[in-house]
C-alpha cells in the first residue's frame, strides 16, 4: 500500500452531485475533506442529467449559497400534465399542497457545485485510478488510488464516504453477511433526446399511450428534452430523427385539441436502462453511502438527484459531530433515517413507472387507465402525487456544534 502522503477529516470518493455537496455542507461547517473522482472536470461537469429539482432540493441550496444561479435562470412550475388519448389534465401542485418543483438541469447544479468548491479551494483529484478502500471496520480508515500522473497516493482520513455511483466500489465494501441488495428491473428503456427547439408546452407532459410512454421535458427557453419508452437493448441509432419526431408527435397527442408539437434539430440521443436498486444498508463502519452509490430509481419522477441531495444534508451533520465532538448519535441514525426517505421515493418511482408504461397485458392497460382517472379527478389522488412529486421538506438539519 502507498505510505500515507495525504491527511483529512472525510474522504469522498466521487465528485458526482452527492460526493461536492457533500464537501460543500462539511466546509461550510469547517470540517475538511479531500473528493477523488475517476473522470476528469469536464466529464464529470457536463455528463446530461435529469431536470426536475424538489422544492425540498431548492430550498437546500439556496441555503447553503448555492442559489444564486438557480434562482435567475431556474423556471418554476406549479405543476405536471398528466395525460392518455384525448385527454390532458394539469395537476397543480401549489393548489393541492402548497409547493411546486424547479425546471433547472441537474447538469447546472453540478456545474455550480464545482464552481464553488473551486472557488473555495476544494482539493479534488480527477482521473484517477485504482481506487482502493482500507481499515474502514476501524477508527482510521485509508483510500488508495494512483493519482493523475501515476504515482501510488493515500489518504488517510476519520471517514470515508462513498458517493461513486453504482458502479463505484464503495458499496461492495459492504460485506455479503451484512449486506442486503434490492432490486427490480423493468422490461423496457428510455430514449432520451435533447432538441434545440423552444419547449412546446408549459410544463411538464407524462403521457400514456398505447405504443408506449411519452415524456416533454425542457432544459431552458430553447432547449427541450423528450423521452419515449422503447424496449430493452435499443440502440441510439435505431431511430431516425424522423421516427423519433413521428413517434413523439402519436404518443404526446400532436393536433389534438389544437395542441401542436414543434419539431427541431436534435442534438442528442441515449438510451437509459430503468431499474430500481437499494442496497442496505448505507453504512458500514467508518465508511456511509450516499446517492446512486445506495440507490438507484428509474427516472419517472426525476428522484435521483433529489435524493441523492436529501442523504448529503442529512449525512453533513451527522458527520460533523462525529469528527469533531466524537458524538455518534447522528451517523448511527443516517442508515435508517435515510432509507425511510429512499423506500418512499423507490415506491414512488416505481408506481409512476407502473402507471404509464405500456404492459403487454391489457388487464394491466385496465388498471392503468382507471389509476390515470382517479389520479385526475380526485383531491385525494392528486395530492398524493403531488406531495411525492413535489418532494417532502428535509431542511438542513444543523449540526450540534455548529450553533
Ligand atoms: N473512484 C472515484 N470516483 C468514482 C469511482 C472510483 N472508483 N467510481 C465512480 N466514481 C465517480 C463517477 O465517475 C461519478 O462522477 O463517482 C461519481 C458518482 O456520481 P453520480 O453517478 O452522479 O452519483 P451521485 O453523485 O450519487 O448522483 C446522484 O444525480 O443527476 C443525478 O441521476 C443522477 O441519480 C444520480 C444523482
Ligand atoms: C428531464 O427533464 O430530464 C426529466 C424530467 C422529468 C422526469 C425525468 C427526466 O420525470
Amino acid at each position: 500500500m502507498a505510505a500515507a502522503d495525504l491527511r483529512t477529516q472525510v474522504a469522498i470518493i466521487g465528485a458526482g452531485p452527492a460526493g461536492m455537496l457533500l464537501s460543500h455542507l462539511l466546509a461550510a461547517d469547517g470540517v475538511e475533506s479531500i473528493v477523488l473522482e475517476t473522470r476528469s472536470q469536464s466529464y464529470v461537469a457536463s455528463r446530461i442529467r435529469a431536470g426536475i429539482l424538489e422544492q425540498s432540493t431548492v430550498d437546500l441550496l439556496r441555503e447553503c449559497g448555492l442559489g444564486e444561479r438557480l434562482h435567475r435562470e431556474g423556471d418554476e412550475h406549479r405543476g405536471i400534465y398528466l395525460q392518455w388519448p384525448d385527454e390532458r389534465h394539469h395537476l397543480d401542485f401549489v393548489d393541492l399542497i402548497g409547493r411546486s418543483v424547479w425546471v433547472y438541469g441537474q447538469t447546472e447544479v453540478q456545474k455550480d457545485l464545482i464552481d464553488a468548491r473551486n472557488a473555495a479551494g476544494q482539493e479534488i483529484h480527477y482521473d484517477v485510478t485504482d481506487t482502493s478502500l482500507h481499515d474502514i471496520e476501524t477508527n482510521s480508515p485509508a483510500v488508495t488510488f494512483t493519482d493523475v500522473d501515476g504515482r501510488p497516493r493515500r489518504v488517510d482520513a476519520d471517514i470515508v464516504v462513498g458517493c461513486d455511483g453504482s458502479f463505484g466500489p464503495s458499496r461492495e465494501r459492504v460485506p455479503p453477511h451484512v449486506r442486503r441488495d434490492w432490486n427490480r428491473v423493468y422490461p423496457y428503456s428510455w430514449f432520451g433526446v435533447l432538441a434545440d427547439i423552444a419547449p412546446s408546452t408549459d410544463e411538464l407532459i407524462y403521457a400514456w399511450h398505447g405504443d408506449g410512454f411519452a415524456l416533454h421535458s425542457m432544459r431552458s427557453a430553447t432547449v427541450s428534452r423528450f423521452y419515449l419508452q422503447v424496449p430493452n437493448g435499443t440502440a441510439p441509432d435505431d431511430w431516425s430523427d424522423d421516427r423519433i419526431w413521428e413517434a413523439l408527435a402519436t404518443r404526446l397527442g400532436h393536433g389534438q385539441n389544437g395542441w401542436e408539437l414543434t419539431t427541431g434539430p436534435i442534438t442528442d440521443k441515449s438510451v437509459l436502462p430503468m431499474r430500481s436498486f437499494v442496497q442496505t444498508p448505507m453504512r458500514y463502519g467508518r465508511l456511509f453511502l450516499a446517492g446512486d452509490a445506495a440507490h438507484i430509481v428509474p427516472p419517472t419522477g426525476a428522484k435521483g438527484l433529489n435524493l441523492a441531495v436529501a442523504d448529503v444534508a442529512l449525512l453533513a451533520p451527522a458527520l460533523v459531530d462525529l469528527v469533531r465532538k466524537d458524538d455518534h448519535r447522528l451517523a448511527n441514525g443516517y442508515s435508517d433515517t435515510a432509507l425511510r426517505r429512499v423506500w418512499r421515493c423507490t415506491h414512488f418511482s416505481w408506481w409512476m413507472t407502473a402507471m404509464l408504461h405500456r404492459s403487454e397485458d391489457p388487464f394491466d392497460e385496465q388498471l392503468q387507465l382507471s389509476q390515470l382517472r382517479w389520479v385526475t379527478s380526485s383531491a385525494a389522488g392528486a395530492a398524493g402525487l403531488a406531495e411525492n412529486y413535489a418532494g417532502l421538506p428535509i431542511g438542513l438539519t444543523r449540526s450540534s456544534s455548529a450553533g
